[in-house]
């Protein structure tokens, strides 16, 4: 089986890569290595192309003849796309149709799609989200990843493509092996500042917010290793096979934790009493975000590996110690 990977030298792909490669399944990645890295692909195949680029993109498509293809290309920062919404409807849904449309041209139908627990905005209460919760997202990166499931559902009732939505909740921590890990240049998500502050890359923490309406005061999300989350894309790509399509699903482990409370474990994983402040509330960000992921352990008998907090954040401050020599 070959499956072309968009964004597969970015962090999520690139854990996704390496499960399919254990499984032997063939990839091409098509990346422009704005936010990727060449190195994390091990040694599989790259394709530089930009998604803004039809001719780029289904170039790649007649040079590898995929059997299906995995969308993870895209802008991922929940606070830029309030700032900027015009390159998230850009690079996330002008991108996205472009790609679309050589799938369709070159008779590809099967897509696995990254979305996002974003689509869900702020949920009506502090219960873990099913999928088929009233969807209101409360920032553009929201829209666009609930747009682009639409896109796709209505492609698929006009049978042109069959597709498995994943909606992430936080992705966080690093490879079992720390060959690959998350290596943004300007990393704004909570457990990869926190870990560079401990390394002293940052003076302090800032805290978004202390004034929630949650047990601390601090918003509560749901963090679930970035291997997880390799592992249901690999078996949502083979249910895809399987005639089970057109569906989405959440990826989390269902456990909230609350900003303080991952603060105080990477204080503990790496012994290391950083400065942390409060700062203002951070546009964009719901007070409480966590999965109901029954329905693919059901459809798709996803069983999580790593559901531990404290082994996510270990992964992931074994890498940053790693990336540090890297970079
Ligand atoms: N936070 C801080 N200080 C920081 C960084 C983050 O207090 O320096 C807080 C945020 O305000 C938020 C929580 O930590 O309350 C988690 O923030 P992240 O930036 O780590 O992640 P988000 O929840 O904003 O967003 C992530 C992904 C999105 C996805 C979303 C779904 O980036 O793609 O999870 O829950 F949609």
């Amino acid at each position: 089986m070959k499956v072309l990977v968009t964004g597969g030298a970015g962090y999520i792909g690139s854990h996704t890569l390496k499960a399919l490669r254990n499984e032997d399944i063939e990839t091409l990645t098509f990346d422009n290595l704005s936010t990727g890295h060449e190195w994390a692909l091990l040694g599989s195949k790259l394709f530089v192309g930009d998604l803004s680029d039809f001719e780029s993109i289904n170039k790649a498509i007649l040079y590898f003849k995929p059997d299906a293809v995995m969308h993870f290309a895209a802008s991922i920062q929940v606070g830029e796309s309030v700032l900027n919404p015009l390159l998230y409807y850009t690079n996330n849904l002008k991108n996205t149709i472009n790609l679309l449309n050589a799938m369709v041209k070159n008779n590809i139908e099967k897509v696995v799609f990254s979305s996002s627990a974003a689509v869900y905005g702020t949920p009506h209460n502090n219960n873990p989200v099913q999928e088929m919760c009233t969807n209101s997202p409360i920032n553009p990166y929201g829209q666009t990843k609930l747009m682009t499931e639409k896109i796709l559902s209505d492609m698929a009732n006009a049978k042109q493509i069959k597709y498995i939505a994943l909606r992430y909740f936080n992705a966080a921590g690093a490879d079992k092996d720390i060959e690959i890990g998350q290596a943004y240049k300007f990393a704004t998500h909570l457990i990869t500042r926190a870990l560079k502050t401990a390394k002293g890359e940052f003076e302090k923490l800032e805290i978004y917010g202390t004034d929630y309406p949650t047990p601390d005061g601090t918003c509560i999300r749901d963090y679930i290793h970035v291997g997880d989350l390799a592992l249901a894309h690999v078996l949502s790509l083979k249910a895809l096979f399987n005639n089970i399509k057109n569906e989405v699903f959440n990826v989390g482990y269902g456990n909230g934790y609350s900003v303080k409370e991952v603060i105080s474990k990477v204080k503990k994983v790496t012994n290391i009493d950083f400065n942390v402040c409060s700062a203002p509330r951070r546009e964009g960000d719901p007070p409480f975000l966590v999965a109901d992921s029954s329905k693919i352990k059901q459809m798709l008998g996803w069983q999580p590996k790593y559901n531990d907090l404290e082994y996510i954040i270990n992964t992931a401050w074994e890498w940053e110690k790693k990336l540090s020599k890297i970079q």
